[in-house]
């Protein structure tokens, strides 16, 4: 999808060159009230941290999740806190499988809860912690690998026995010896499969979670539904249906909660479902040319900066803006076309599939000057972006009804050459 009309994207590209990600506020509330029936709804911001973002998160009630000692720092920068809220959820919580050092000690200074994916974490934690509070020792989470997962790419599959992530669910009890042990409090417990809805595989999921904390006797407070809703990237996609989707883990809470006797909160932690949508990335059209059978359009955007087709071969809907307002040929006259960026690598390609496969998509004739726009890219999009080739990181712009805001500029080269002279 994307939620903007022409006229106003060609003007964004004149005014901040491209390539340029412009996000839609409206449609980022839009995809918050879809999922207002969960308790707490935590953003996993490594789908998109502007600090802009997330303060627009934190003004709608949602909290955030913080994978890194940088993202914690985002969070912080956007007026999060590690407190508690009304609804008893920590405005950040530190989900990862390793602490790195600095991050441990970021996160006992700001007594960020921690959701540990392995126990060495937990030793860690309880060595490091600071003097235990009137609620005890640190708050942690236990995530879960119940030993089998899902995902839209192999690479984005977090469950099961040939992913890294989280503890194995039969290592539990020893999780849970940790806590005891090193005087931890433990609040929840958490589970991320994998990015991409599959119902039955959802009850499957579901019914885990009940197991687990049934088998294992822990007495949480909370339990976490993990992220991973999927978004229509084609036209073909269905929308998932969130009341659905909640019904299942509300099923789960209760059960939960019954075994407990006493209540119990219900997270989710969505990073694309959230902000997928409501971005594009705007490139310009800088040249075109027939290469034995395949039209190409070459842009000045590149895997550099949207990272996804070359990564999981994954698919984001594509339109054309013609520069000076012509009209643009009807569908019957376009043709198939290979979209690719300046990269000087074979698989800058944006038109892909899986294992670099290059594909096509009909477009209409462009001419150098025109615009292209690729849909669906408000996450995983900035927030994947390098430097290679040493191109510069695009800018950023919120359109908030008729606001227009730079919520980050266009990072330079002398930027980029500053890290290493003068050293
Ligand atoms: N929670 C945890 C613990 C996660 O690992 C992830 C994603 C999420 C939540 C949010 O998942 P989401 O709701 O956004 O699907 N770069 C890939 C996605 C990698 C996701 C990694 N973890 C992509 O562009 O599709």
């Amino acid at each position: 999808m994307n939620p903007f009309a022409d006229d106003l994207l060609r003007q964004l590209a004149q005014d901040h060159g491209t390539p340029l990600w412009v996000y839609d506020a409206a449609t980022i509330r839009q995809r918050i009230a879809d999922l207002r029936a969960f308790d707490t709804i935590r953003f996993a911001q490594k789908a998109n941290s502007n600090i802009h973002l997330l303060r627009l998160m934190r003004e709608q009630g949602v909290v955030v999740d913080a994978v890194s000692r940088g993202e914690i720092e985002r969070a912080l920068a956007a007026g999060y806190t590690a407190a508690v809220d009304a609804q008893g959820a920590s405005g950040i919580v530190f989900t990862a499988d390793v602490f790195d050092r600095a991050t441990l000690e970021t996160v006992v200074r700001h007594r960020v809860p921690v959701n540990a994916g392995s126990i060495d974490m937990l030793q860690q934690l309880g060595t490091a912690q600071g003097a235990p509070d009137a609620d005890g020792g640190h708050p942690v989470w236990l995530r879960i690998n119940p030993g089998f997962g899902h995902g839209h790419s192999r690479k984005t599959n977090t469950g099961g026995e040939h992913s890294k992530h989280g503890i194995w669910h039969t290592d539990l009890p020893q999780a849970l010896a940790a806590i005891a042990q090193h005087g931890l409090r433990l609040v929840g417990l958490h589970m991320h499969i994998g990015s991409g809805v599959d119902y039955g595989h959802l009850a499957q999921v579901c019914d885990a979670m009940v197991a687990l904390v049934v088998d294992s006797g822990a007495d949480v407070q909370a339990i976490s539904a993990g992220g991973g809703l999927s978004i229509p990237y084609r036209d073909s996609d269905a929308r998932i249906d969130t009341a659905h989707y909640f019904g299942l883990w509300d099923g789960a809470r209760q059960r939960i909660a019954a075994h407990l006797g006493h209540a119990v909160h219900l997270e989710l932690e969505p990073g694309r479902y959230l902000v997928a949508e409501s971005g594009v990335l705007l490139a310009e059209v800088r040249a075109s040319k027939t290469m034995g059978a395949n039209r190409f359009l070459l842009v000045d955007a590149g895997f550099s900066d949207l990272m996804r087709p070359a990564m999981y071969g994954a698919h984001h809907g594509m339109s054309l803006i013609a520069a000076d307002g012509r009209a643009l040929p009807a569908a019957a006259d376009w043709a198939e076309t290979v979209v690719a960026g300046p990269l000087c690598e074979s698989g800058d390609v944006f038109t892909q599939g899986d294992g670099g496969l290059v594909l096509t998509r009909a477009l209409p004739a462009a001419q150098v000057g025109d615009i292209l726009v690729l849909h669906d890219a408000g996450a995983y999009g900035a927030s994947m972006s390098s430097n290679y080739n040493s191109r510069p990181l695009a800018a950023e712009v919120l359109v908030d009804g008729d606001t227009v805001r730079l919520i980050r500029r266009r990072q330079t080269v002398d930027e980029l050459l500053a890290l290493e002279l003068g050293v």
